[in-house]
């Protein structure tokens, strides 16, 4: 199981602090939120923030919850991203989308929304990384997880297995300590968490803790 503390849960005045924490405490991931206040009713951060963050030993897993993402996948792969995740809602663009990511040494994600369909993404499985299946509508942190995932998650796990297929799933929203191992028990293989972690008396502890609940 990767951990992917997601710095929207940061106080951005201490940003190296909190990651470099993070990473120490054995987080395999750093997920960055990028907003665009089109596709998600909020704006966050994006490019700077990318390349200041290869200042520190760490993965960046960029989720990009943007209008057009065909438009910038390339400008966040260059500023350091080593993962680039995408909405499908948001572009008609998903199969060259992916072929760009994928000619780079970055890996290639797939994001759905709670509304969306499992199956719609069918095709596209077998040419992608990992897919992100949001437990909450992407916008906001420190949201309720939505309680219907774990399903969502089970049925990706057993297309992937019929398929002998390898890409990873990820969730994303509302993930704790709480429901880590439901998630795990349904073939989760990176779970983001925000609030769960930074809003934590010890980041790096909250870390341990959700890794602590997938045995
Ligand atoms: C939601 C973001 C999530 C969010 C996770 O739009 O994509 O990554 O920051 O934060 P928590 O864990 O607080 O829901
Ligand atoms: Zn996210």
């Amino acid at each position: 199981m990767k951990i992917a503390p997601s710095i929207l849960g940061c106080d951005y005045l201490n940003l190296g602090k909190q990651i470099q924490s993070v990473v120490d405490g054995g987080a395999e991931w750093i997920h960055v939120d990028v907003m665009d206040g089109k596709f998600v009713p909020n704006i966050s951060i994006g490019i700077p923030i990318v390349e200041s963050l290869n200042k520190i030993q760490c993965f960046q897993d960029v989720h990009l919850m943007i209008d057009s993402p065909e438009e910038y996948v390339e400008k966040f792969i260059q500023a350091g991203a080593d993962a680039v995740s995408f909405h499908v809602e948001a572009t008609n663009k998903t199969t060259s989308i992916i072929k760009t990511i994928s000619s780079t040494s970055c890996l290639c994600g797939i994001a759905i929304n709670p509304d969306t369909d499992v199956k719609d993404i069918y095709p596209h499985l077998d040419k992608i990384d990992y897919v992100v299946v949001m437990s909450v509508f992407p916008g906001f942190g420190g949201q309720k997880f939505i309680e219907s995932t774990p399903e969502k998650v089970a049925s990706l796990s057993f297309f992937r297995k019929e398929n002998g297929l390898n890409f990873e799933i990820e969730i994303d929203g509302g993930v704790t300590k709480e429901n880590a191992k439901i998630l795990f028990d349904a073939g989760a293989d990176i779970l983001v968490s925000g609030s769960g972690i930074f809003k934590h008396d010890s980041p790096a502890q909250a870390v341990q803790e959700i890794r602590g609940m997938c045995f």
